[in-house]
């Protein structure tokens, strides 16, 4: 089994603030890793670092085997490794399905050749349209995005993310926010991206049901450290996590 994404002792520090101090992490092609932790563990900024979004303070991300520290955002999306930015991708006044599309063209590689513009359009509609149909909002395709309430916000999100084809998804908290019965519903089809078995999936959710359910692979971060990691059953089980996390959050 082979890793697609490896992080080695990564460390950022905002001026005296240490964010993330030193982790290393070695993600399976395929799988569904989980990163947990308490707030302020550092896990938003460890998917900085993976991005790109910030440049780590030392340490290193291999994609592949090839080194990618450092890289701008939009080389690591090209790459294929794909972030949810949050709200701030989606163009409010396009609707759904010309952000969608928008996202498939943008990851097209072709936006110059006019001669096949046509057609290409037609390929990126369609594909838009598939996922749109796959992860729900079908009937809303025509609605402008800043009219949309919050949780289907968050499934135009996963549309925007999946139309640029990423190899490797990183989802921070895409649950957060959603009303508790839509919750089901997303974890399904985050189930489903990982059952077609070509992509991979790293994962920050704060609800424990849904991390313990669907991760293959779970690491715990604590003050910017990895403190544990290994499958669903072993994090449970492990004593230290439970005193310094799960223990707390049960309580
Ligand atoms: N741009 C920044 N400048 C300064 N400090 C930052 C910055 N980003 C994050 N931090 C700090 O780094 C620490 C880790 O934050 P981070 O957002 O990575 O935690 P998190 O594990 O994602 O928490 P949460 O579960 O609340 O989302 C926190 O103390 C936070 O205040
Ligand atoms: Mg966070």
């Amino acid at each position: 089994m082979s890793f697609v994404l490896e992080a080695s002792h990564l460390r950022k520090q905002f001026g005296g603030l240490v964010a993330v101090a030193d982790v290393s992490l070695r993600v399976r092609e395929g799988s569904l890793h989980s990163i947990i932790g308490p707030n302020g563990a550092g896990k938003t900024t460890l998917f900085n670092l993976l991005s790109g979004a910030l440049k780590p303070t030392t340490g290193r991300v291999v994609l592949r085997g090839r080194d990618i520290t450092g890289l701008p955002p939009y080389r690591m999306a090209h790459l294929g490794i794909g972030r949810s930015y949050q709200i701030t991708n989606i163009f409010p006044n396009l609707t759904v399905l010309e952000n969608v599309r928008l996202a498939a063209q943008a990851m097209g590689h072709d936006n110059w050749k006019f001669w096949r513009a046509a057609s290409a359009f037609q390929e990126y509609e369609a594909r838009a349209r598939e996922i749109i149909e796959r992860v729900g909002l079908q009937d809303k395709m025509r609605a402008p995005a800043n009219t949309l309430a919050h949780g289907d916000k968050r499934k135009l999100e996963l549309e925007i993310l999946l139309a640029q084809d990423p190899e490797v998804l990183l989802l921070d908290e895409p649950t957060a926010g959603m009303a508790s019965e839509q919750v089901p519903e997303l974890m399904k089809l985050i189930a489903e991206i990982r059952a077609r078995g070509n992509k991979t999936i790293v994962l920050v959710e704060h609800n424990m049901d849904i991390v313990m359910n669907v991760s293959d692979e779970i690491t715990v971060m604590h003050l910017g450290n990895v403190l544990a990691e290994g499958t669903a059953k072993e994090i449970a089980a492990n004593q230290v996590v439970q005193k310094a996390y799960l223990g707390e959050l049960y309580n």
